[in-house]
């Protein structure tokens, strides 16, 4: 099917999208390989809640990824591997390799017992071996749950029980930095938690000779070297499970979220080639780590099932040096560069001098994702990265969606600095009340659910299908809820807000924690800034902001004075900081996000009971905030 490539063919394809879905997803899903056709394309009802798509259809995903590409690309890259230290030098990984290695990893699984269904936990650093073995996994119709390399053993061990693993791959270490990572050890503390696991394969990457419990594991390079390069694709439902891939909950454990063969494949495919407007023979950089949902649909399926060249970075952005991403993409060409507000932001305290060094006339487009991204970010971005040149695609999605929902479409939809703007052909966005009735019209704000299934769409929480069915689809009923808040404005472009369970609600109104936190961060001064509600006795939460300056201030009650005067400005008096709590750092997770649950508690002053924060970039950080809580 043509892809959409002017707003006229997106107003067509979107109505179209509404008023006959199956037609057109049937459409788009004409461009796969399938091994057998379905005989409908969609069964829903989001009140069980149940999603089938492409029913009765059978495929192997990798055989859209690779096998297709061997006949008229088999010698392009597909994969490009940037180490982490530079010096080590990048490796460049053809398609025909890929078929290679990704038919030894499906061989080395079986030869060890693996089939179709079994569950197989991979927690391995950002090497072209992961990708192999996500691939490998999918190759054999076994399930891969990713769980990313920064995790505590507690909560890889949570996972690989929650999920039933048999089998762990990992590697011996990993780089972060110039600092080494002992994998294997948290796996072996992991695996003491773990007694239905029966094998680990270990790659060989930092050189730190784990102890090898006999019986139990293994080496990566000897299992691989028994195995054949040739492995049949096994035949899946387009039902069947490809993968599990966790995410956290606002309460209780982990969320195993299940995404499913035919969908996925289809939805991801379609929003890499529309949203990224992607040309043959263009690299592609998607920062995240495959460890989350990004890496898995913008690293792995997405690039791939459409012949790109998909760049793998091992690295951190500040090391060696603050310059790391604009010199990765100067040294590969790089075209299209999707990455977070987070790095942009911590990128943007760096001197110009780390841009400036390195040409970035390679660049075409430019995307962000997984946080509302703020205006100042935004033009920096638009500005120093893009030259003013690149359009920004501001994607909205979630772990749970699978694939981007609502995005600008590159160098199609006119751009509103931090508006993720339309929804893309296929999804059907619905702005509600609290009431639980649909807001319409424009100019307004509410929550934001989805009132049609997508074919991406998870279809249950691994295990706990009444989880699933309370936290997405009860508090709307016959709808998906997304947790998130959004306006829509005048001219129908979608903002999203931020989660509502951040959501302050001071005397009566509704406050964004993220729009609060974006006009902090308009201020001179701030580089950063993160806003927790807390109890108020008179307006009922009050707003208690945690700020980094550039500089330590040096009078800290002018410099509060003047925050909440620029906040006053941009959103109103009602959403004046009633704290400003100067902090060094914010306690993040190694993804970039905010753990927003300490700093509540910090600001409810609770400080003795601040539970698990193994999983923080920086637990030190706690410390310092603590001490610093006002009262
Ligand atoms: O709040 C939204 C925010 O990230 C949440 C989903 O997080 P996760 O499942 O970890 O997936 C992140 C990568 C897709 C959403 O509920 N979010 C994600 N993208 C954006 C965003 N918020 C605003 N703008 C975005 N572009």
């Amino acid at each position: 099917m043509e892809l959409v490539s002017s707003m006229t063919d997106y107003t067509s394809a979107y109505r179209q999208s509404v008023a006959n879905p199956e037609e057109f997803w049937g459409e788009i899903a004409g461009d796969f390989v399938w091994k057998k056709k379905w005989t409908k394309v969609l069964e829903w009802d989001f009140h069980k809640p149940e999603v089938k798509w492409f029913i009765g259809a059978k495929l192997n995903i990798t055989e859209n990824c690779i096998d297709r590409h061997l006949a008229g690309q088999a010698d392009q890259v597909a994969i490009l591997w940037e180490p982490s230290d530079p010096k080590e030098g990048a490796k460049k990984i053809t398609y025909r390799q890929l078929h290679q290695q990704v038919c030894k990893v499906g061989n080395m699984l079986k030869a060890h017992g693996i089939k179709k269904g079994d569950r197989v936990c991979i927690y391995m650093p950002m090497v072209p071996e992961l990708a192999f073995a996500v691939l490998g996994c999918a190759r054999i119709g076994a399930v891969h749950s990713v769980v990313f390399a920064g995790f505590s053993s507690g909560s890889l061990a949570d996972r690989i029980n929650d999920a039933g693993c048999k089998m762990i791959l990992t590697a011996d270490g990993a780089f972060r930095a110039d600092k080494k990572i002992e994998l294997k050890k948290i796996v072996d503390e992991a695996l003491e938690k773990c007694p239905a696991v029966e094998k680990v394969i270990v790659l060989e990457r930092t050189g730190s000779q784990p102890v090898m419990k006999s019986g139990r594991d293994c080496w990566w390079h000897d299992e691989i070297k028994k195995a054949n390069d040739r492995c049949d694709a096994e035949e899946m439902d387009a039902e069947d499970l490809l993968f599990i891939l966790y995410t956290s909950g606002s309460t209780g454990k982990p969320k195993g979220m299940v995404h499913t063969c035919g969908g996925f494949m289809v939805h991801v495919n379609y929003t890499f080639r529309t949203v990224f407007q992607y040309q043959p023979g263009q690299i592609f950089w998607c920062t995240a780590d495959i460890g989350w949902v990004t890496g898995h649909s913008y690293i792995l399926y997405g690039p791939l099932s459409a012949g790109a060249t998909t760049v793998i970075f091992e690295g951190t952005p500040s090391w060696p040096d603050m310059g790391r991403f604009w010199q990765t993409i100067e040294r590969h060409h790089v075209n299209i560069f999707y990455t977070a507000p987070a790095a942009i932001r911590s990128l943007q305290q760096a001197s110009l001098s780390f841009v400036e060094k390195y040409d970035l006339s390679s660049l075409r487009i430019l995307g962000s994702v997984g946080e509302p991204i703020n205006e100042e970010a935004w033009h920096w971005y638009h500005k120093n990265i893009g030259k003013g040149k690149c359009p920004i695609v501001d994607t909205w999605w979630q772990t749970e969606t699978g694939g981007i929902m609502i995005s600008p479409i590159a160098n199609v939809t006119e751009l509103k600095p931090a508006y993720a703007s339309f929804p893309l052909p296929g999804v059907q966005p619905a702005v509600m009340d609290e009431k639980g009735n649909e807001i319409s019209g424009n100019g307004i704000e509410g929550r934001l659910a989805i009132k049609f299934p997508w074919p991406s769409i998870a279809r249950t929480i691994y295990g706990n299908h009444q989880r699933f069915k309370e936290t997405y689809f009860s508090t709307f009923p016959g709808m998906y809820f997304t947790g998130d808040g959004c306006r829509r404005d005048e001219e129908g472009y979608y903002r999203i807000t931020g989660r509502v369970d951040d959501i302050i609600i001071v005397s009566g109104h509704n406050l964004g924690t993220a729009e609060i936190e974006s006009a902090i961060d308009e201020h001179s001064s701030v580089c950063e800034s993160a806003v927790v509600g807390f109890p108020h006795d008179i307006k009922g939460q009050g707003v208690y902001a945690f700020v980094i300056c550039y500089n330590k201030p040096q009078d800290e009650e002018k410099l509060r004075r003047e925050i909440r005067d620029t906040v006053s400005k941009i959103i109103g008096p009602i959403a004046k900081p009633d704290k400003i709590q100067f902090v060094s750092g914010l306690p993040k997770t190694r993804s970039g996000k905010i753990m927003r649950r300490i700093l509540r508690k910090v600001a409810e002053g609770d400080t003795a009971n601040l539970g698990d924060t193994t999983t923080l970039l920086d637990p030190a950080v706690v410390e310092e905030i603590k001490r610093g809580a006002l009262e």
